[in-house]
């Protein structure tokens, strides 16, 4: 199934075609219960080829591994699959043209939880604006290309590297995300079994 939610080559964003090395696709089980969605690869995405190697997913793969997983366990992927100049955010018109990648996917994986790392990937996905340090630990209900999907807002992992303020709010983000799918599971969840 791994080959049919791979984007193996897309020219719908002429900035994007100029500014990636390559096409960053998800990572992980494809039939993950936590899906964790960021905004866009950056520099280190962009040269390794996967989601969330640099500094931000160190803070991901740590906060993981404080709950007995690791990146083995669950999926990780972003709203857009190439990295933006500069590192700016996706355009509207880069995050609609990726988008049907990401429901792809997650038709695909169906996770238990979608986690949506930040404010980019909360509002895709939620379909309206999001104050992510309130809204933080909180699912949401989100119709996603017509399936229903449990979305939790959780800052981005950089936001608490930038604040070290943010570290409680993102622990406790992913301590009811994954709550939530052993709740889901009734003690049978596929977390933590690989
Ligand atoms: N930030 C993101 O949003 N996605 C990545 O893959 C890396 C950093």
């Amino acid at each position: 199934m791994s080959d049919d939610i791979d984007v193996r080559a897309c020219t719908r964003c002429p900035a994007l075609c100029d500014s990636r090395s390559r096409i960053v696709n998800g990572v992980g089980p494809t039939d993950a219960d936590l899906c964790f969605v960021g905004e866009a690869p950056g520099e280190n995405e962009d040269s390794e080829g996967e989601p969330f190697v640099g500094r931000s997913g160190d803070v991901l793969d740590d906060a993981l591994r404080d709950r007995g997983l690791s990146r083995r366990d669950v999926r990780i992927t972003n709203c857009v699959r190439c990295r933006p100049p500069d590192n700016r955010d996706p355009t509207t018109e880069e995050l609609d043209n990726c988008r049907a990648y990401l429901e792809a996917e997650l038709d695909g994986v169906d996770p238990e939880v979608v986690v949506a790392l930040g404010k980019v990937p909360a509002e895709h996905l939620l379909g309206r604006s999001v104050a992510v340090t309130e809204e933080a630990g909180t699912l949401h209900d989100a119709r996603i290309a017509g399936q229903s999907r449990r979305v939790l807002v959780c800052v981005h992992p950089a936001a608490t590297l930038y604040d070290p303020g943010q570290r409680e709010t993102f622990a406790a983000a992913l301590d009811e995300a994954v709550a939530f799918v052993d709740e889901e599971g009734g003690g049978q969840s596929r977390l933590g079994e690989f």
